[in-house]
């Protein structure tokens, strides 16, 4: 239980994060990363700039990705929250996480939650037929274009790798994604199916 809000500055809320319910009480500044790493012991979700440009913040707010370092904690109250710590299935890694164990797809390993929770949600807006800037056929009678590493790379954007271990990264992205064609219903995540209809 929370304690009630203290002064005209706090709310007590309620964040639903991988299909848990935590009620907290938090300052109205609080942003959704620091909701996570520092009251909730939620520490998979990395600060890289704290201002929207690294994408080590990564998170899935109803499916589909967001830096939590521009998220008020309390805007996100009523979103299904999922976190890299959300995406394994009763020990079983994603295939996205699996992919990125498999082919390397990183070096210190402080990006990758964020790369990885983009990475899942990358695979969904392709497989939903979202076009991006560098394809080519954007009539919706296309379909998805094909995966190529130059949509991935362009897809992913996003999150950057201080390592440099993008040749990597791609690689782990395009074998998640057949993967996950392979097999769709072990990989959507948590809110995806609302965020996509
Ligand atoms: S820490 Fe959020 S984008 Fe860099
Ligand atoms: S693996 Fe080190 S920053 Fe990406």
């Amino acid at each position: 239980m929370a304690p009630p809000p203290s002064s005209a500055f706090d709310s007590s809320i309620t964040l639903n994060i991988n299909g848990d319910k935590h009620t907290l009480t938090v300052d109205h500044r609080t942003t959704l990363l620091d909701a996570l790493r520092e009251r909730l012991d939620l520490t998979g979700s990395k600060k890289g700039c704290d201002q929207g440009q690294c994408g080590a913040c990564t998170v899935l707010l109803d499916g589909r990705r967001a830096v939590s370092c521009l998220q008020l904690a309390v805007a996100a109250e009523g979103r299904a929250i999922t976190t890299v710590e959300g995406l394994s299935d009763e020990g079983q890694l994603h295939p996205v996480q699996q992919a990125f164990l498999d082919l390397d797809g990183y070096q210190c390993g402080y990006c990758t939650p964020g790369q990885i929770c983009s990475a899942v949600a990358v695979i969904e807006e392709h497989a939903a037929g979202w076009p991006s800037a560098v394809t080519e056929d954007v009539r919706p009678e296309a379909g998805p274009p094909p995966l190529s590493a130059e949509e991935i790379r362009e897809r992913m954007s996003g999150n950057l790798c201080r390592c440099s271990a993008y040749v990597s990264i791609v690689q782990a992205v395009a074998r998640a994604a057949a993967t996950v064609q392979a097999e769709p219903a072990t990989a959507a995540p948590a809110g995806a199916e609302e965020a996509a209809a």
